[in-house]
């Protein structure tokens, strides 16, 4: 397995973004879970945060795409408003290993991989 980051490295109620051997993920620190999705917009494809590190709406309540506007649920990845309102981002599997967050090499969706199916 993959370490792509570290769960203290990740402040409570804030997002993160994490580029590992070519994958761009990004993390969420919410009520001390973490949550751990790829960071791609279903609506474009493209990565999701306005900032180094900002992943999250003005009241950080929600996940939202900084290129149209797309609102995700923080729990569930759920699309809902915008113009992917009822897809999903893509959740990445991961285990906690001492505070590690370790991923599958198969579950980091390199970039220039297609045709993976879920
Ligand atoms: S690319 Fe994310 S809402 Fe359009």
């Amino acid at each position: 397995m993959i370490c792509v980051g570290s769960v203290g490295d990740i402040e409570e109620g804030t997002s993160k973004g994490l580029d590992v051997e070519g994958a761009y993920l990004f993390a969420v620190k919410r009520d001390d879970i973490v949550y751990l999705y790829r960071n791609s917009c279903p609506h474009l494809g493209t990565p999701l945060e306005w900032e180094e590190d900002q992943f999250l709406d003005p009241e950080g309540s929600l996940i939202q795409c900084s290129t149209h506007g797309a609102l995700f649920d923080i729990k569930t990845g759920h699309c809902l408003a915008g113009p992917c309102k009822g897809q999903h981002l893509q959740a990445v599997p991961f285990l906690l290993d001492n505070g590690l967050l370790m991923v599958e090499p198969g579950h980091l969706g390199q970039r220039d991989i297609h045709g993976a199916t879920d």
